[in-house]
């Protein structure tokens, strides 16, 4: 594997290959310090430690890995964590570090201690992350400079930096990457006090006039998902603005939920169909996923990361060894007669 430095022009369009922009739909709302940042208090308060001991030694903060479903902050923590240390950060992804060389640019273009953010982490290619063990660890990686027979391979020191990794999947990180990180952070999903607070203050910056039980509403049906709920919370103020007096209240808020067909325990049309289709077309279950995704059309992965842990940590549904069962709750929010017994002795083993 090469990494060719030698071709000026070629350098030039490297520093900016895997360069991802900041998405600037979400960016208004995004809190900028620990301080701001609502809920994940196991997480904020251990990195609140790392990030003090780190900026008291002088030192880049260790390499952290932030895991969860999408939409719980993880990129907004990853930018918090550079913002607090009091560093630069270079965002990139996965998926856009197409070479190793790309990867190289990047990580020769930080200063010290300095964060390099990788979102989506676990899509990187595994020749890019090859790279990626000797720079994290040594703080190195070796480059070959000209081709052919007159090729010569350099071994290229790194400053200190911090990697941080953002995946909702980190079941399929491999394990050398895995364990390189010396911090891990699992974020869970929100509780509706954490996304009512999340609910208000979004409300707040966006000069949205909501009363307290009309964020009660909203968050009670977010999925536990701040990004849920500031998308709901923008829709919601449509509907106050035309169909009411533009105060979002309780009654507003369940209204413009119905018509956006969010039942009151937070499920949409995707999680009734699924929920749906395992009681009637597989007798409750169990169902291998892949037939799950064929049969109500979608991906199996936005199954995974979407749909089931908020079905599962509600109890709609529990995983199996077998496959996918809806849950007693399922059957009674569905107001379906509820006759599984052996679906009840499943979940009880897991
Ligand atoms: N703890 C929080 N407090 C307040 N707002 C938050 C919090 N976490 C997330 N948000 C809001 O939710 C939005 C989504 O968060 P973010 O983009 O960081 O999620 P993510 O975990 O990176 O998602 P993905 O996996 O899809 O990349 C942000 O725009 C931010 O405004
Ligand atoms: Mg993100």
């Amino acid at each position: 594997m090469s990494i060719d430095f030698t071709g000026e022009p070629e350098k030039r369009a490297l520093t900016t290959a895997a360069y991802v922009p900041e998405d600037e739909g979400e960016f208004s709302l995004r809190p900028k310090t620990l301080g701001e940042y609502i809920g994940q208090e196991k997480a904020k308060n251990n990195l609140k430690v790392y990030i003090e001991a780190a900026k008291r030694r002088g030192e880049a903060l260790d390499h952290v890995l932030l895991h969860g479903p999408p939409g719980l902050g993880k990129t907004t923590l990853a930018r918090i964590i550079a913002n607090e240390l009091g560093v630069h950060i270079q965002t990139t992804s996965g998926p856009a570090i197409e070479k190793p060389r790309d990867l190289a640019a990047l990580l020769t273009n930080l200063n010290d201690n300095d964060v390099l953010f990788v979102d989506e982490i676990h899509r990187m290619n595994r020749t890019v992350e090859e790279i990626l063990y000797p720079a994290m660890e040594d703080k190195e990686i070796d480059i070959i400079l000209g081709q052919g027979p007159s090729a010569n391979s350099i071994r290229l020191p790194l400053k200190n930096f911090t990697l941080i990794g953002a995946t909702t999947r980190s079941g399929q990180l491999s394990a050398p990457l895995r364990d390189r990180f010396g911090v891990i952070l699992k974020l869970e999903l929100y509780t509706p006090d954490e996304l009512r607070e999340i609910v208000e203050r979004s409300a707040g910056l966006l000069g949205i006039r909501i009363d307290r039980g009309g964020a009660e509403e909203i968050a009670r049906r977010s999925r536990g998902t701040p990004r849920i709920a500031n998308r709901i919370l923008k829709r919601v103020r449509d509907f106050a603005e035309i169909c009411a007096d533009g105060i979002i209240t309780k009654s507003v808020a369940d209204d413009a939920l119905n018509r956006m067909e969010i039942d009151a325990l937070g499920l949409d049309s995707v999680d009734r169909k699924l929920l749906m289709s395992i009681i009637t077309h597989y007798g409750g279950g169990p169902v291998g996923l892949d037939t799950l995704a064929a049969t109500i059309n979608e991906e199996t992965v936005t199954i995974e990361d979407v749909y089931e842990p908020f079905l599962m940590q509600q109890g709609f549904l529990t995983r199996t060894p077998r496959g996918r069962c809806a849950a007693r709750l399922a059957y009674e929010h569905l107001g379906l007669p509820w006759g599984n017994e052996d679906a009840d002795q499943l979940s009880f083993d897991r």
